[in-house]
This record gives structure tokens, C-alpha cells and sequence, in this order.
């Protein structure tokens, strides 16, 4: 069973960017996020009523990450790493197969500058030499062709596409699948 065990939060950088964890003060960001309909057109998950709950939410998912059972980055940039822009990592983990599904989103006003290219790079390095994933899964509405577009071009070869295998407020939605191995 692989374990995730760092003794501190694993802090990254690349040229332009720097990936940290989840502060408190990025709940109000991360709430706009959420409710950004473009941002969440093909991201299928209930949306956060108040910044409480953002707040609650990062208090939890912080301690799921000193726990070892899942490990996410808040996307800044270099010269004003306070702000969030976006968010990258390994929501959803499946341990005992080396695996972990990553996931992605950016604040439209960043929007094809390469910015999760770069991210995705590092962090996909950093899931397979630090964190010893085996493979990388990713999963997709179908409609999301900037989303698969990132990934073919990262790598990532399609696996699945699961038809109607997803209820979401009261509609059954299908989802691809790409998956990326290591070696
Ligand atoms: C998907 C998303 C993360 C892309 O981020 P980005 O930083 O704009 O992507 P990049 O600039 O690094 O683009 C890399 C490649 O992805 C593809 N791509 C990105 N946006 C695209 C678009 N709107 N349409 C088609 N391809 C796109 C292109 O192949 C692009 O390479 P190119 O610019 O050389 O053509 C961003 O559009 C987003 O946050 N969308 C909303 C949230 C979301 O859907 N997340 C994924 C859930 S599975």
C-alpha cells in the first residue's frame, strides 16, 4: 500500500508559478471559483452555499493532507503568491493501486497562457518521483474539450468512456476516463 508521507505541506515552484497549500484567507477565492459558471460548466459537484463552508472545506481537506489521503495545490503566481488563481492536484486517491485522479481549474482571466500546462507538468512529475503513483487518472465530461485537450497533449491516453454513469442533480451524465503510466 503506498503511503503518502511528507513531513511538511510539499510547497512547488516553476518559471512562472508557485504551488502551495490551501490557506483559510483563499476561502473567499476559492468560493468565487466555484460559482463561476465557466469555470464549473463541466466540473459536476454541488457548489458551496457560503464562504463557511469553503472555509470548512479546506480546514478538512488540509487534514486529509497531513493524513496522507490526498494532496492538492492552490496555483499563484511568483509575484503575488497570496492570490489564488487556481487549483491542481490529486483530489481523489486509490492507495492500495498507487493511483490517484487529478484535477484542475483556473480563473478564466488566465485562461490558455499555459498556466496549467506548466502546472500540470510539475505536478505529474511530483506524483510520480516523489509520491510514487504508478498512474495518473483523469476524468472528463465529454464536453470538456479543453480538458481532454491538456491531457492528450500531457500524455494521458483514454481509457473509458462510461456512458450515464454519473447522477448529477438529476440528470445521468457520461465521463471519459484518461489515465497517464508511469514509465
Ligand atoms: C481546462 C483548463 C484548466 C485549461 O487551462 P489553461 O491554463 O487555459 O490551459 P493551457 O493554456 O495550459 O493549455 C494547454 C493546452 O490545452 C488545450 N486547451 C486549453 N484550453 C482549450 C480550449 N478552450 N479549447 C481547446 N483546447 C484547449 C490546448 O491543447 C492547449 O495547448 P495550446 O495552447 O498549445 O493549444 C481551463 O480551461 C479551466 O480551468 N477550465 C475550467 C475548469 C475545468 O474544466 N477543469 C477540468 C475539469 S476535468
Amino acid at each position: 500500500m503506498l503511503q503518502l508521507n511528507f513531513p511538511s505541506f510539499p510547497t512547488l515552484e516553476t518559471e512562472r508559478l508557485i504551488l502551495r497549500s490551501h490557506a483559510i484567507s483563499d476561502a473567499e477565492t476559492l468560493f468565487a471559483l466555484r460559482n463561476n459558471d465557466d469555470v464549473m460548466k463541466f466540473i459536476h459537484r454541488e457548489r458551496q452555499k457560503t464562504v463557511a463552508e469553503v472555509e470548512d472545506f479546506i480546514s478538512s481537506f488540509n487534514e486529509g493532507c497531513k493524513q496522507g489521503r490526498h494532496l492538492a495545490w492552490v496555483i499563484a503566481l511568483k509575484e503575488n503568491p497570496n492570490q489564488m488563481i487556481g487549483s491542481i492536484g490529486y483530489w481523489r486517491t486509490n492507495l492500495a493501486n498507487y493511483r490517484a485522479e487529478i484535477g484542475y481549474m483556473l480563473h478564466p482571466d488566465y485562461w490558455r497562457k499555459g498556466i496549467i500546462s506548466e502546472a500540470l507538468i510539475k505536478t505529474i512529475d511530483f506524483g510520480f518521483n516523489d509520491m510514487k503513483l504508478h498512474s495518473i487518472q483523469a476524468n472528463i465530461d465529454p464536453g470538456n474539450d479543453a480538458s481532454r485537450q491538456i491531457l492528450i497533449k500531457h500524455g494521458f491516453v483514454k481509457e473509458a468512456h462510461f456512458k450515464e454513469d454519473f447522477y448529477f442533480q438529476g440528470k445521468f451524465l457520461d465521463s471519459e476516463i484518461y489515465s497517464l503510466i508511469n514509465g
